[in-house]
């Protein structure tokens, strides 16, 4: 039986206005969102510089709902703590962006948040098999990390399915987030295979209605019902 869950969009923020970031959270929390996506950027395990700790601090009072924190940034254990008091609810870490993920999965957890695990485009859904067990969440990558406003990599969807079966036959409750390029159109194709949270940057926060952009997308996991 499928475990795929409710469909919950996830704004990327990395498309909002940076220069009212806290209006932009509270006005995506009331145009219908599910988890407010927060993607942290590095510049050293991918090519862009975005938002740390305490700009997420700062958001914190801006909406009740769960900060989803995505982390593109390694090393990332030492960081994880100040992610979590900021005010993180769900923190996810690359495989590719540590040699010892289970170690991170673990101080996570430890400091009572729920753990997410990530792919890039490139990397194989094998890669997320020895941590499946411990892990709340699975974000599939269907861009290359760095930049919102990209193209959805149709390749991937054939990885959604796979890790669809994969967390089916855990009997575990994991979210599978799709990241990159969702429109109302890819969303359809994600949630056939199996995504029950979508990711959307562009799609969420282009021009003013996010509400209706909102529906759009929710909209399509009802299309295929
Ligand atoms: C890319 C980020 C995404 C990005 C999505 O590295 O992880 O969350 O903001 O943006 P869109 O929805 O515009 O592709
Ligand atoms: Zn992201």
């Amino acid at each position: 039986m499928s475990m795929q869950q409710t469909i919950r969009i996830a704004p990327s923020i990395l498309s909002a206005d940076f220069a009212r970031l806290g209006e932009e959270v509270q006005k995506v929390s009331k145009a219908g969102a599910d988890y407010i996506h927060i993607d942290v950027m590095d510049g050293h395990f991918v090519p862009n510089i975005t938002i740390g700790p305490e700009i997420i601090k700062a958001l914190r009072p801006y909406t009740i709902l769960p900060f989803d924190v995505h982390l593109m940034i390694s090393p990332v254990d030492p960081y994880i703590e100040a992610f979590a008091i900021a005010g993180a609810d769900i923190i996810t870490i690359h495989v590719e962006a540590t040699p010892n993920v289970n170690q991170s999965i673990n101080i996570i957890h430890e400091l009572g948040k729920r753990a997410g695990v990530s792919i890039k485009p490139e990397t194989p859904v094998s890669a997320l098999k020895p941590f499946i067990n411990n892990i709340d969440l699975i974000l599939v990558m269907t861009v290359n990390p760095g930049f919102g406003g990209q193209v959805f990599i149709q390749s991937q969807l054939e990885k959604i399915r796979l890790l669809r079966q994969m967390i089916d036959n855990s009997g575990r409750t994991i979210d599978l987030e799709v990241d990159g390029g969702i429109n109302s159109l890819t969303a359809i194709d994600a949630v056939e295979a199996g995504a029950d949270v979508l990711v959307a940057g562009s799609a969420t926060f282009k021009g003013e209605n996010y509400k209706k952009n909102i529906i759009s997308l929710r909209n399509a996991s009802k299309a295929i019902d």
